[in-house]
């Protein structure tokens, strides 16, 4: 069985789905749940779904980051999925899982990626340059912030009519479509 850990620091509606897809999976296990935000959604999102949540502060993640690996080496923890995880990973987790953390970015990188680059922020500047398609992408993480290996693209029309709030429907109904299929064609 694989273990995996769910990043998120949001609403956690991608944690969700995949919650709800993997429920009785023989492969895998969401075993845990991570968020920088004693706020965040996703919180009560895991709880439904009897998920243990961890919280950690950026300063932790930045400055404890060998003893919260060492937390989720303890937890058996295989494989971290990042949905919708807004701090950088440190490169320490890119050596100690090489392969095994796996994000979801809703654009089509190599564009609109980056720092700063997250949510309705990506949405906003895709309009603002009168792109004709966006869509998402699912891919590795390396050391460089959105530059890991892609695993899949999968990409949706943009009308003239298209706002901030509509691209980032057809951008979630894409997310919930693909991520977990993707994750799954992946372990
Ligand atoms: C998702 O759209 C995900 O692609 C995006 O955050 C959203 C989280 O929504 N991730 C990034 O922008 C990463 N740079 P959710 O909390 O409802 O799942």
């Amino acid at each position: 069985m694989i273990n995996a850990a769910v990043f998120a620091s949001g609403e956690g509606t991608n944690a969700e789905n995949l919650f709800k897809f993997f429920v009785n999976d023989s492969r895998i296990k969401i075993k845990l749940v991570v968020t920088n935000k004693d706020n965040a959604g996703v919180i009560a999102r895991a709880e439904k779904y009897k998920k243990n949540v961890q919280i950690i502060s950026k300063e932790s993640l930045e400055n404890y980051t060998t003893q919260f690996i060492e937390f989720l080496k303890v937890e058996k923890i295989d494989l971290i999925i990042l949905a919708g995880f807004l701090l950088k990973i440190p490169h320490q987790f890119v050596k100690e899982f090489p392969n095994k953390i796996i994000n979801i970015h809703p654009a089509l990188l190599p564009k609109y990626g980056g720092k700063g680059m997250y949510g309705h922020k990506v949405h906003a500047a895709v309009l603002e340059n009168k792109e004709k398609e966006s869509g998402i992408t699912i891919h590795l993480v390396n050391e460089e912030y959105d530059k890991g290996e892609i695993i899949l693209q999968q990409k949706c029309e943009i009308l003239q009519e298209d706002t901030i709030e509509s691209l980032s429907q057809k951008i979630q109904k894409l997310e919930y479509e693909h991520f977990p299929k993707a994750i799954e064609r992946f372990l």
